[in-house]
């Protein structure tokens, strides 16, 4: 699926807490291709004031081809983001995408567990929209440092089991989103993952002494790195895999985690 330039037309911008928005688009052609885990390389700001020269890149959290809308769940952390979420409706954004790989989904699996750290739940809440869509059972563990950074329920699927977790306690368990892993692994047939690094290598820790049970699935990673070009020319987005070092822009987001290498993380 080639990517593509597009001028997305802002449809409404949510505040739905104190640090997340629901932003969505009109942007029929991304929306034709765009798969879950996938994301766009988007221009926060005018295009002519080179500020910030850099895209971002943001997963979709919902694509509706019917409509041609895509939605992006943001958190915002800085310039590009503080950019984004200010504009009005009707105002046009630039878009490139749909970029990088995406998460398989088993056809015959009945269960599946999604784990999102922080902003991390944004590429996987696409996965879950189909899972509900298929009748696929789901639970969803969102963990985040505090409340402003869980996604409420209401932007989640109705039929799936939602569980929080908050380094403060303001919601859910106190504690982190890892403690409640174990409680799900043997229930889950496929289990997609998104979040920090320090989340990502604790699962990978987690899925080596839980093991994978008979008829479970591999389990299926999405990175975050900072990104310069996003479509592979810049290795500014490099990690190590057991297949050499890869471009987490091209090669991924989505990895199959058992290939992932977090030596490099400590060097
Ligand atoms: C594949 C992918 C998908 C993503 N999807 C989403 C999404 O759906 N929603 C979402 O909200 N975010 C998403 N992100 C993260 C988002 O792209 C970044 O947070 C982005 O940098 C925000 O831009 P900004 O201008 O608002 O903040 P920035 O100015 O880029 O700053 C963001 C944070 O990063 C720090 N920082 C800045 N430069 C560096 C650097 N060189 N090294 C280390 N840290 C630095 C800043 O101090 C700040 O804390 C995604 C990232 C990737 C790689
Ligand atoms: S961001 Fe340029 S190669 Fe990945």
């Amino acid at each position: 699926m080639k990517a593509i330039q597009e001028t997305a037309r802002v449809i409404r911008n949510e505040r739905i807490t104190k640090r997340l928005w629901w932003c969505t688009y009109e942007s029929p052609g991304i929306a034709a291709t765009a798969r879950a885990g996938q994301f766009a390389h988007a221009l926060c700001g005018d295009p002519w004031s080179f500020d910030p020269m850099l895209r971002r890149p943001l997963s979709f959290s919902r694509v509706d081809q019917a409509e041609g809308r895509i939605a992006f769940l943001i958190d915002v952390v800085g310039r590009g983001t503080d950019w984004l979420v200010r504009q009005d409706p009707g105002a046009e954004i630039d878009l490139l995408g749909p970029l990088g790989t995406w998460f398989e989904w088993q056809p015959d699996s009945t269960r599946a567990l999604f784990v999102g750290g922080g902003i991390g739940l944004a590429p996987l809440l696409v996965m879950a929209d189909g899972a509900a869509a298929g009748g696929v059972e789901s639970t969803i563990l969102c963990g985040a440092r505090d409340a402003a950074g869980v996604t409420p329920a209401d932007w989640i699927p109705e039929r799936a089991t939602y569980l929080t977790a908050t380094d403060d306690g303001s919601q859910g368990h106190a504690g982190v989103i890892t403690d409640l892993v174990p409680n799900w692994w043997d229930w889950a047939e496929q289990v997609f993952v998104c979040g920090p690094t320090p989340m990502l290598e604790a699962i990978s820790t987690l899925s080596e002494s839980l093991g994978l049970r008979r008829g479970q699935r591999p389990v299926f990673a999405s990175l975050e790195a900072r990104m310069g070009c996003a479509v592979g020319v810049c290795y500014s987005c490099v990690v190590r895999t057991t297949h050499g070092v890869k471009r987490v822009c091209r090669d991924g987001p989505v990895f199959r985690q058992d290939t992932l290498s977090w030596q490099w993380t400590h060097d």
